[in-house]
């Protein structure tokens, strides 16, 4: 039997997810369950990096772990683990860090975009953000992950450093690919469709949140800004807004973007987005419902996070060992 390829991927337990979360990145790790030998981490050390409330993210943490395993993540197939469980990711990033760049990490548009959002607070940990996240991924030797656009270039840096520590190292680390979906890999705001669709929006109006019920969601539809024609025509140029409610439309019900444009040929603006919003509110219903069972399983949760800590340590623990050896430090 030949070995299964790795996949890791992973979160930040900074809120609800968002229908951008679900469609560019978890219904991939969804459906890759199956195939690969998958590792999904809650990664709490990331979230570090912008103020928080300490009772706000453990709420977040435990939340988010039912929210995976309620957009159907089955523990019994992946390991699922919170990153601040294993201390390798903070070991293998002091590494790494020398490893990397400032004129690279100079170049992350996230650090860019995240710094001019929060000038009071920029961290060095802001800027090193993209190192812990190739030590997530190195440490388990992946091959793919999963995720949306927007992880995209943190993903080549992560390609980089492992290329660069090979080469001065032999083969340490696997290098891995990235997995984007071809529709939903960036679902943009509601409210403004020139920008991502994101939690931390402060219009409540802009994102679908896994947990709104359907009537919010209905609404928040009928509310989304769009243009002043009346053709449903994917064209992100010159009409952003209908071209993100179409790869919304076709993420959840898997209809090609020009059966779309046919079934809403002479019907309005109205029409669409009611659609669109019942079939969200319809792919999200289950997941709310298990959501909600969940939280009541505490005992439930903390075992899997417990069963998941210890089997990525595992992992982790072996090619911490590695690169360790192959600098000196053993
Ligand atoms: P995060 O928590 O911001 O987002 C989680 C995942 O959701 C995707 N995503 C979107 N996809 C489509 N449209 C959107 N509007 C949208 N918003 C978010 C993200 O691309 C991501 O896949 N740095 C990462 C977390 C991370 C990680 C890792 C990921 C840390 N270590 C290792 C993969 C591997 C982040 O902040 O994702």
């Amino acid at each position: 039997m030949t070995q299964k390829k790795r996949i890791f991927s992973g979160m930040q337990p900074t809120g609800i997810l968002t229908l951008g979360n679900y469609l560019g990145a978890m219904r991939n790790w969804v459906a890759l369950q199956d195939e690969y030998d998958c590792i999904y981490s809650i990664v709490d050390l990331h979230s570090l990096t912008i103020r928080h409330e300490p009772k706000d993210l453990r709420q977040y943490r435990i939340s988010l772990l039912a929210q995976y395993i309620a957009c159907g993540i089955d523990p019994e197939k992946c390991i699922l683990f919170m990153q601040s469980h294993v201390s390798a990711h903070a070991e293998l990033t002091w590494i790494l860090n020398c490893y990397t760049y400032m004129g690279e990490l100079n170049r992350m548009t996230q650090f860019k975009e995240k710094a001019a959002k929060n000038e009071s607070n920029i961290n060095a940990g802001l800027f090193t953000y993209p190192v812990l996240m190739a030590a997530d991924i190195l440490l388990y030797q992946t091959h793919l992950v999963p995720v949306g656009e927007d992880q995209k270039q943190h993903l080549e840096l992560a390609r980089d450093i492992a290329g660069r520590f090979n080469g001065l190292y032999g083969d340490v680390f696997q290098i891995p690919e990235p997995y984007i979906p071809k529709v939903g890999a960036r679902i943009m705001s509601l409210q403004d469709p020139e920008s991502k669709m994101s939690k931390s929006d402060s219009n409540q109006n802009a994102f679908i949140s896994l947990l709104d019920p359907p009537e919010t969601i209905v609404r928040k539809f009928k509310r989304a800004v769009t243009d002043s024609e009346t053709v449903v025509r994917f064209d992100i140029e010159n009409k952003p807004g209908i071209s993100n409610l179409m790869s919304i439309y076709s993420s959840v019900t898997g209809k090609s973007l020009e059966d779309i444009e046919r079934e809403f040929e002479g019907k309005g603006y109205g029409d669409f987005k009611l659609a669109v919003g019942e079939a969200v509110a319809e792919t999200l219903r289950p997941i709310q419902e298990r959501y909600k069972d969940l939280l009541a399983s505490r005992d439930y949760l903390e075992d899997v996070m417990k069963e998941g800590a210890e089997a990525a340590g595992y992992i982790a623990g072996k090619t911490l060992n590695k690169v360790y050896r192959k600098i000196g430090l053993r």
